[in-house]
């Protein structure tokens, strides 16, 4: 058969014009984190780019793309589970071509269990392989092959310019660096994402002044581990240096960003924080456990004590700063005294919100090969109990905020009907009462109270 080899988007559509009677539509779901979320805009702003239009059911779909996820079992079962669904749909539509993408794809054994069991997927592509993705689906279309292309994860060179078709035209993500150096022993990420890579600080200057002037409030700088920004560029530059940058760009917009890694947040990125006002007051970062015992055994390079002294620091530096922080439960080996240090640590700190994992075996990770005695019954109920501990920490602390008036960025609407909800710079969240048109838009709320771990307030 013909290889059809394409040099630019602009013949894949050419030909997809020509073998659709009318524009086709595709059908993508990203699952998992925001860099994933933020792949699948760059996907969807490339289908766009080649003439597909963009649809919200898998019914409708020409084309339908699984974003996937790899960092724990559970989303990678829910993956096959809707991959499966999709047999009866494709025997109804042979036309219907069905692709599977994102970090899940990266591994071989993923990629083996796709060609044996679900033979009716069409196109499997990793990560670093979006560009690629036209060509794919030409090949598909007009050659009727099969391509299963495993991406090699070491693709170094980060790629620039590829098309976006955000998802929100207020709040934007923008990754300045791909990838993870840091080997957690839990983590499958490092084998998925590949190496640590910087964006030129150039390039993301350019998309952030870009968003700006679209108009774009909210904008979310990404990567695994935004603290070692920099790390094999050319130019000299830090991510604290990276933020200062960013906000010399003028305009009416604030920055957040994710995810630290705490070995290497340091006390000038919280002196950042605290002199540029367009940062937001919140800091995400991860402890995953409060057991030095633990961290060790996670690969994490530091300690509780070195952690909550990071965390004083900011407290110190920048009043009404909220944390959050992700927690894995049931490490392999996790003992009631590990489990306890780390309720003791949620307390000593006072995160407003927590991410909570109960650990998930990664084959081909460390931990993996780790001995974990510990039954399923004792991680849930250590999650129960970390849960209903922060549960309580956190309806204490928004409570407390209630009687301020504060600037919300409104972000759509509340669970009562005629609210709205708006995300204060502390990253809680506030329902209020006002017209749906201030969506995408400052406000300045009144705190009248809480329900849960959702403020109340009144449009002033
Ligand atoms: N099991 C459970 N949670 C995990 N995470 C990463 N890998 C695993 C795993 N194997 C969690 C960590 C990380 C977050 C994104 O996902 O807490 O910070
Ligand atoms: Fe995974 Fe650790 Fe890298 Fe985060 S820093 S992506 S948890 S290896």
């Amino acid at each position: 058969m013909e290889i059809i080899h394409f040099e630019h988007n602009k013949q894949a559509a050419e030909l997809v014009a020509k073998w659709y009677d009318s524009p086709p539509l595709a059908y993508v779901h990203s699952f998992g984190c925001q860099q994933n979320v933020n792949d699948g805009e760059k996907i969807k702003g490339v289908l766009a780019d080649i003439g597909y239009g963009m649809c919200d059911s898998v019914e409708e779909a020409d084309l339908i793309l699984f974003n996937t996820c790899a960092v724990r079992e559970h989303a990678e079962q829910r993956v096959f589970g809707n991959v499966g669904a999709l047999k009866r749909l494709k025997k109804d539509k042979p036309g219907l071509i069905i692709g599977l993408c994102g970090c899940m794809a990266q591994q071989q054994s993923i990629v083996d269990k796709i060609r044996e069991s679900y033979p009716f997927v069409d196109i499997v592509f990793g990560v670093n392989g979006i560009d690629t993705l036209p060509q794919l689906l030409c090949e598909k279309i007009a050659g009727n092959k099969k391509r299963i292309l495993l991406t090699p994860t070491e693709r170094a060179e980060v790629v620039e310019e590829t098309p976006i078709r955000r998802d929100s035209n207020f709040r934007a993500w923008l990754p300045i660096m791909y990838g993870c150096d840091n080997f957690c022993t839990y983590c499958i990420v490092p084998y998925v994402r590949g190496r640590e890579r910087s964006r030129r600080s150039a390039d993301i200057l350019a998309e952030f002044k870009e968003l700006v002037a679209a108009g774009y409030k909210e904008i979310t700088l990404l990567g695994q581990n935004v603290n070692s920004y920099g790390k094999g560029l050319e130019e000299q530059i830090d991510f604290s240096d990276l933020l200062n940058l960013l906000c010399t760009v003028p305009g009416d917009y604030h920055i957040r960003f994710m995810t630290s890694h705490p070995k290497d947040a340091s006390r000038k990125l919280i002196d950042t924080i605290a002199a540029q006002d367009k940062i937001c007051n919140h800091l995400h970062l991860p402890v995953q456990s409060g057991s030095d015992r633990i961290l060790a055994q996670m690969n994490r390079h530091y300690t509780v004590a070195q952690y909550l002294e990071l965390m004083d620091y900011a407290k110190e530096k920048i009043p009404g700063i909220t944390f959050s922080s992700d927690i894995i439960v049931g490490f392999p080996g996790e003992t009631e005294e590990d489990f306890e240090g780390t309720l003791e640590l949620i307390r000593k700190v006072g995160y407003m919100q927590l991410f909570t994992f109960i650990y998930s075996k990664r084959s081909g990770t460390k931990a993996a090969t780790m001995p974990d005695p510990i039954t399923r019954k004792e991680k849930t109920d250590r999650m129960a109990r970390l849960l209903s501990v922060q549960d309580e920490i956190a309806r204490k602390l928004v409570a407390d905020m209630t009687g301020q008036t504060q600037r919300v960025l409104v972000e759509g609407s509340g669970r009562d009907e005629g609210t709205l909800s708006g995300r204060l710079t502390n990253n809680l969240v506030v329902e209020f009462t006002a017209e749906p048109s201030l969506v995408g838009s400052y406000a300045m709320v009144h705190l009248t109270g809480s329900r849960g771990t959702v403020l109340k307030g009144e449009l002033v």
